[in-house]
């Protein structure tokens, strides 16, 4: 049997906000580009940046204990193209005229502005990959420019943001409950008619058996039990299908599953 291959350049299919990372540790500011920057918690806020070992910022940012994250806008890709190209290591980067320093509020690094939005973080975890290191810093102080430019994305290239994607079809789920109750959760477009769900049981053969038709819960999506209809639907579970259908979508098919126990 083959060992199974991982492809080198698998993180390139991620897709996040490119991130600018300025640290001031001493005499020493510095500004690098970070398409691993996310937030990781929510209360308090936390963002992180994941650093391989060739960022020289990660030891600024160790000795620090903070550091700042601007979110790219999509007018931002020459300077996150140059800031990923170079180290301080080599040379100072502030000297671009690209770079437009904010003054913190709350930590000793400057933020980059022109971004979504820029964050000043306390670094309260480092997490050490074996190859690289996450920071994760509490955000502290934040600066929101005027109006909502657009994220720069890196997706192996860089982009802009598309389209919203437009939902077409229904999902859905079916599980079949002990006492014979099917229990059905479906997601899917309102459309323009009628935004009442109906649901059948569809059996090997194709026929439908309507379920009834059920209003959405209060975000607009559809969770309900009922009654199985005719004892084969219990006995066979596995070659029937439940449909939900709306208005305005194409029909959601779920097999229907029976779990030998739920999480709670
Ligand atoms: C768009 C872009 C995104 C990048 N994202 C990361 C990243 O998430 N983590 C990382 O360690 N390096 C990343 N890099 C590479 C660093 O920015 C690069 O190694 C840089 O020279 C480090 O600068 P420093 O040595 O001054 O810290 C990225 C580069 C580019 C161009």
């Amino acid at each position: 049997m083959t060992a199974p291959t991982v492809p080198d350049d698998l993180w390139k299919r991620l897709t996040s906000t490119v991130g600018l990372v300025s640290v001031r540790c001493g005499a020493i500011t510095n500004v690098m580009a970070a398409e691993w920057s996310y937030f990781v918690n929510k209360a308090p806020l936390y963002a992180a940046v994941v650093l391989g070992p060739r960022a020289a910022t990660g030891a600024l940012i160790a000795e620090a204990g903070e550091f700042a994250l601007t979110l790219c806008s999509e007018d931002q890709a020459e300077l996150a193209d140059f800031a990923g190209a170079f180290s301080v290591a080599d040379v100072d980067k502030t000297g671009s005229e690209l770079i437009e320093f904010g003054a913190p509020r709350a930590i000793g690094s400057p933020w980059v502005a022109g971004g979504l939005l820029a964050a000043e973080c306390v670094v309260r975890e480092t997490v050490r990959f074996p190859g690289h290191t996450m920071y994760a810093g509490e955000v502290v102080a934040a600066h929101l420019p005027e109006g909502s430019p657009r994220p720069l994305v890196k997706h192996g290239a860089m982009y802009g943001l598309g389209e919203p994607v437009r939902r077409a079809a229904v999902a859905a789920t079916a599980q079949l409950l002990p006492g014979g109750v099917l229990r059905v959760a479906a997601t899917g477009p309102a459309g323009d008619g009628d935004a009442r769900w109906r649901i059948g049981l569809v059996s090997e053969d194709g026929a439908v058996e309507p379920l009834g038709e059920h209003a959405s819960t209060a975000h607009g999506d559809v969770l309900v039990d009922l009654p199985v209809p005719s004892r084969p639907a219990l006995e066979r579970p596995a070659g029937r299908r439940v449909v939900v259908e709306r208005d305005g979508a194409k029909p959601g098919y779920a097999r229907i599953t029976r779990p030998s126990r739920s999480p709670r």
